[in-house]
């Protein structure tokens, strides 16, 4: 990173844990949506590309905290350049470099939790804490509406930060009975899963507005695929970070599942914004904002 760089990161986790108010308006960015926020004094060029990347998350705060119904959401992918997170048998420790690790507990410490599908923490163990970062460890949220990991994860017994299991109302007594008391959180939700067509998925809205009533305002989602693809399907993401590392992996786990349409025309093309990770490359894509124009060639 930049050499002016952890001084700038103290000022963001400033900005992150100031009152809404406080957090110094200077501008306009995004088009009237979100106030714009910049560092007190003069920075690098590099740095300056990092703060774009990461500005979005504080304005994001400044808007939830005006209507909170919803909170802003994040999500993130490490993929390899055919488009898997994981290989077949599900290993994804790394698909991407050491400097995405950290540009991802960054993310986390910026965001007021962070969310992983039951599918990872049964595969990956994750701790989900800001341990390569100074910074606040996030809420960890792992949804899991039919309750079906055994409770055994080490999220849910280790007490680094707090831990919600996020259940359909039916299955969370089941949830309940796998946890010691004074460890993680049983988060009820009724509805999450349609009882007629438990099949169909969980009803990630309902979910989101459980999280934003517990204070839980800009969130990050981690992964894995099926449950990033659910999100952007149910258009609850505001942003996504694709990671890109240059690894084939083949016959792997699938990142983004999304149906998609017919017509080039007509597929999600929304801004983006670049930056080199090392050898990866993240892609910053504002799914909030103006679609752009197809690119065509000549
Ligand atoms: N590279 C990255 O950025 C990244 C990030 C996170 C995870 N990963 C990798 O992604 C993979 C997991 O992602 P994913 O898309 O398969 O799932 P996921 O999004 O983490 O979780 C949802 C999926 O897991 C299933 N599931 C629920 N309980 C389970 C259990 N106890 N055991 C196994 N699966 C369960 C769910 O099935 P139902 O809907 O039927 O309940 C659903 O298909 C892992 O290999 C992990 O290493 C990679």
């Amino acid at each position: 990173m930049p050499e002016d760089w952890a001084a700038l990161w103290e000022e963001l986790l400033q900005a992150r844990a100031a009152p809404p108010a406080a957090v110094r308006p200077a501008g306009v960015s995004q088009g009237d949506r979100a106030p714009g926020w910049r560092p007190a004094g003069p920075c690098s060029t590099a740095s300056a590309a990092w703060i774009e990347i990461y500005k979005p998350l504080l304005e994001a705060r400044q808007v939830q905290a005006r209507s909170a119904a919803r909170p802003w959401v994040l999500a993130q992918l490490g993929q390899s350049l055919d488009g898997c997170v994981a290989t077949a048998a599900g290993d994804s420790y790394f698909v991407t470099g050491a400097h995405s690790l950290l540009h991802l507990h960054r993310l986390r410490a910026l965001c007021d939790a962070v969310l992983v599908g039951a599918g990872t923490v049964a595969v990956d163990d994750p701790q989900l804490t800001t341990r390569h970062v100074p910074g606040p460890h996030p809420v960890r949220v792992v949804l899991d509406p039919a309750a079906r990991l055994d409770g055994s994860a080490r999220l849910f017994h280790d007490g680094a930060a707090p831990t919600l299991w996020l259940c359909d109302g039916r299955h969370a007594t089941a949830a309940r009975t796998r946890l010691p008391a004074g460890t993680a959180e049983v988060l009820a939700v009724d509805g999450l899963l349609d009882a007629a067509e438990p099949a169909r998925g969980p009803h990630l809205a309902r979910a989101f507005t459980a999280l934003a009533a517990r204070g839980l305002r800009v969130m990050l989602v981690e992964g894995g695929g099926v449950t990033v693809s659910r999100c952007l399907e149910s258009g609850l993401l505001d942003r996504l970070h694709l990671v890109i590392a240059p690894v084939i992996i083949g016959a792997g786990r699938r990142g983004l599942q999304h149906p998609g349409p017919a017509r080039m025309a007509d597929c999600l093309r929304p801004p983006t914004r670049r930056l080199a990770l090392g050898e990866d490359m993240l892609w910053d894509l504002d799914l909030r904002g103006p679609a752009t124009g197809a690119a065509r060639p000549g």
